[in-house]
């Protein structure tokens, strides 16, 4: 396996609809090249993107790698990344998905989910989901990894998770200035003053926590009281 620095050396390329990667993608990055929880395992990666992630996951030996995106525009780029810095001979598996919304049983999910730019009424809502859903698409005792800001609420996802059957931890926080297209959405500015915590201001300028969360799904068998006619393997 290459050495650490390496793992994050790739060569992107970006269309104008494309996520850029920001700090987020960056710091999930970091966190990713550094701990092991990626070799041999079965990883089903949300909102692919650039494939700065995907790349990642394949050089830190993930037995497979299903990596979904919104569009099959979108999908393109994840592919053409990928492909340019990791070949083809690899199992990969490309999905245009919605989010959740696909097949199969993981050992690991992994995301960036929208937030600011979310466009949901529930700006968490890709966020809440993953936590809520995730089960769904995982294997008894699988595994999610994510970042998040401060901005949506650390202690809220913490808690979340919990309530939704994770062993929860924060692997990583960072602190970095504002991104420029906060102040582009009045609303989004408006939310985060009903926050707790979500930035610290210094010198008149805004700093967000950026945190890489964990989650472990505690081993769970439905009560045999509880009704689940046709859906056993649900829970
Ligand atoms: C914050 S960006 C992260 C991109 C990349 N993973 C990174 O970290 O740089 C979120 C990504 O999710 C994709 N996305 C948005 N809505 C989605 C949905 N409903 N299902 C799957 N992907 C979605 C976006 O196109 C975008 O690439």
């Amino acid at each position: 396996m290459k050495p650490e620095s390496s793992l994050l050396e790739m060569d992107l390329q970006a269309g104008q609809d494309d996520w850029t990667p920001t700090p987020h993608g960056e710091f999930l990055a970091a966190v990713l090249a550094r701990t092991n929880l990626v070799e041999g395992k079965e990883v089903l990666e949300l909102g692919a993107g650039v494939a700065n992630h995907t790349i990642l996951l394949h050089r830190k030996g993930a037995r497979r790698i299903v990596a979904t995106e919104i569009t099959p525009e979108l999908l393109e780029t994840t592919k053409i990344n990928f492909e340019a810095n990791c070949g083809t001979d690899t199992q990969l598996e490309l999905r245009v998905a919605d989010w959740l919304y696909t097949q199969g049983r993981f050992d690991l999910i992994v995301a960036n989910p929208p937030f600011c730019k979310s466009g949901k009424q529930n700006r968490r809502y890709y966020l809440d989901s993953l936590i809520l859903d995730g089960h769904k698409r995982l294997r008894p005792e699988g595994e999610i990894l994510f970042v998040q800001s401060s901005m949506a609420d650390i202690p809220r996802s913490l808690a979340f998770m919990d309530a939704n059957g994770f062993d929860a931890q924060v692997l990583g926080r960072t602190q970095g200035p504002f991104r420029d297209y906060y102040y582009d959405d009045p609303t989004f500015l408006e939310e985060m003053e009903r926050v707790e915590n979500a930035y610290v201001e210094r010198d008149g300028k805004r700093y967000e926590t950026l945190a890489v969360l964990h989650g472990k799904l505690r081993p769970y068998t439905p009560p045999p009281q509880a009704h689940l006619p046709g859906r056993e393997d649900d829970a």
